[in-house]
């Protein structure tokens, strides 16, 4: 059996501003490429043959790299709101394109996982669920949507709250039956964590909770999206769009590395970038034809493309040249 999906690429990603002003979180280099082949190619290897992008902001920059997705074994088409629809306006726009049918795959286009996307297609069709939600569980869920449960059903849905009634969140990962997409106004701006979800509820409509507590991360902060560039270079999560590549680090082909230099802690040196003698570059991206003078000493931070960093230059934690 093959799937329909759409994955919701239109957000402004304000929580990464400036690394966001030019380049959509969605289209952001992890791992050597944009984070978002990390997601496509998952959903190739769980199943999904057609992908839909909703784009919106700066929707231009996705085509150019991901075309009509024959190069990553899948069918990719684009849906573009000329103004933000909302996560669910996204979902019923996109949803004019979709072919096929049976239940559609919706992503956030901002989460690494490795949760188990066949298993909760199969969960879906075997609750006869009309919308299944995947759910982890957090530390803390008070910047995260609380998902309250009864067996297996939600009963209740809390979106970022001071004090949430449990550490049980959406992950941002849905199956929706196609009838439920038809059910959202067209044309109009709507949330699916602020209305749809609440609305299905209060309407006792069939809304089920998949809990999968394998390796989950929201990248939409500046901290989460180092960590998520040096887990996959670490392995700590498999994707098979990671570039191939030998120990903790991945050096681009074309990318020089001086004499006495240290790149480790899950490194990225982006295509032919230079990173000068004696430097320590640990834990952080490097883009495409940067220059890493001499010396220098970074730790989990973020290079732009053809930045030029000064000789002698210590970073922690910093984003330099966006
Ligand atoms: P912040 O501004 O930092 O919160 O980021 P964001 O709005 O880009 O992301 P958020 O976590 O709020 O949204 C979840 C997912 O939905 C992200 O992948 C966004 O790109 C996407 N998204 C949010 N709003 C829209 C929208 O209006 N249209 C489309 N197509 N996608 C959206």
């Amino acid at each position: 059996m093959s799937y329909s999906a759409i994955l919701l690429v239109g957000g402004m990603g304000t929580r990464l501003h400036p690394l966001t002003k030019a380049t959509p979180k969605p289209m952001l280099n992890v791992a050597g490429v944009p984070f978002i082949e990390h997601q496509i190619v998952r959903a190739r290897e769980s199943g999904v043959s057609e992908i839909i992008l909703a784009t919106s902001f700066l929707a231009e920059l996705f085509q150019p790299h991901f075309g009509d997705g024959s190069e990553f074994g899948i069918s990719i088409k684009y849906s573009i709101e000329e103004a933000a629809l909302g996560t669910g306006g996204a979902i019923r726009h996109a949803s004019n394109l979709l072919t096929g049918s049976g239940p559609v795959v919706i992503f956030n286009g901002d989460v690494l996982s490795g949760h188990d996307l066949a298993g909760q297609i199969e969960f879906h069709i075997n609750q006869e669920a009309e919308v299944t939600l995947y759910l982890t569980t957090v530390p803390d869920a008070r910047a995260y949507g609380a998902v309250e449960l009864s067996g297996d059903r939600v009963i209740a849905f809390n979106e970022k709250m001071a004090n949430p009634p449990t550490n049980t969140i959406n992950a941002g990962c849905y199956i929706f039956n196609r009838e439920v997409i038809q059910e959202i106004p067209d044309g109009k701006v709507v949330s699916v964590e602020r209305e749809t979800f609440p609305q299905l509820l209060a309407d006792s409509r069939r809304v089920f909770g998949f809990v999968d507590d394998s390796y989950w991360l929201d990248i939409g902060t500046p901290s989460a999206l180092v960590k998520a560039s040096q887990d996959l270079v670490l392995g700590h999560i498999v994707s098979a769009a990671t570039p191939a590549h030998l120990g903790d680090a991945l050096v681009a082909f074309g990318a020089t590395v001086g004499e006495g230099s240290k790149i480790t802690g899950g490194s990225v040196i982006g295509k032919g970038a230079v990173v000068e003698s004696g430097c320590v570059i640990e834990g952080s991206n490097v883009g495409a034809g940067a220059v890493i003078g001499s010396g220098t000493v970074l730790r989990n931070s973020f290079v732009a493309n053809n930045c030029q960093v000064p000789s002698g230059t210590l970073g922690n934690s910093c984003f330099l040249g966006f």
